[in-house]
């Protein structure tokens, strides 16, 4: 079994199996206040939680810089313009979160039982500090795939797909040990994204004003029609795909 849930109430409402210790690839299990996805620590490292209040989304939070980053130039943040975002494939909402700090109203979609459970305690805790409280109140999450009912999902968050983003997983982003261990747990998850070509197709047809895909820097976009911008720094890249210009 490679995911298994530790508390029966949540494994029931994941509709995961119950699991102790030992019985599981990566158990789901609370540790003090948090909920963490833990597993073989020399295969998967350290456990995984999200954590928007400290560690690294809090350091990016301080000292992370503004609407000059990446993500916010690709998603078109720019002054006097904060779109609305949906985040098609959330993951650990990190950059999610960066969006909604700057100021966004962002939909998180999840299809991955175990990983949607991450960002609903993370979220969660956020929400108790005043730091964050703010920010994450701008921050929607729903369960679902949405390569096949984004359009519904984007109702049922009820936040204008003027933005959607993606970020599909890719094999072999980056080299540094940690992060392997990390990307390791969440293929054994979510997989390989094998259908993001399929999602973006979805994604180009909900989207008011553009779509933005993350990519590792070198490597090719995904299958489909040709980005029309493409904005890089020295760790990834972003496919533009625009429909039309947002306004202030
Ligand atoms: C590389 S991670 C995204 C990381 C995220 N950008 C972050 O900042 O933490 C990809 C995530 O998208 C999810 N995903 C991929 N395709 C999806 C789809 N069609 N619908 C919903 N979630 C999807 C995967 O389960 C995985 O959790």
């Amino acid at each position: 079994m490679p995911v298994g849930v530790a508390d029966p109430a949540l494994a029931a409402r994941l509709g995961l199996p119950r699991a102790a210790e030992g019985q599981a690839e990566l158990l789901l299990v609370h540790q003090g206040e948090r909920l963490v996805l833990a597993g073989d620590p020399t295969r998967f490292g350290h456990p995984l939680a999200v954590d928007f209040v400290a560690g690294r989304a809090g350091h990016r939070r301080r000292f992370g810089g503004g609407r000059g980053q990446l993500v916010a130039r690709a998603c078109g943040l720019a002054r006097g313009v904060t779109p609305s975002v949906v985040d098609a494939t959330a993951g650990l909402g990190r950059d999610a979160f960066v969006l909604a700090r700057l100021g966004a109203k962002v939909l998180l979609i999840e299809r991955v039982a175990a990983i949607l459970a991450l960002l609903e305690d993370g979220l969660a805790r956020a929400r108790l500090d005043p730091e964050t409280a703010d920010i994450v109140a701008r921050m929607t999450l729903v369960h679902g795939d949405a390569t096949r009912e984004l359009e519904a999902l984007v109702a049922s968050g009820a936040v204008a797909p003027q933005v959607i983003h993606l970020d599909p997983m890719f094999p072999h982003r980056d080299k540094s040990a940690l992060v392997k261990k990390e990307m390791r747990l969440f293929r054994t998850l979510a997989g390989n994204d094998p259908d993001a070509p399929r999602l973006l197709e979805a994604a180009l047809d909900v989207a008011t004003h553009r779509v933005v895909v993350k990519r590792p820097r070198k490597a090719p976009p995904i299958e489909g029609p040709s980005p029309r911008h493409v904005i890089e720094d020295r760790n990834s890249r972003y496919d533009l795909y625009v429909h039309r210009r947002l306004e202030a």
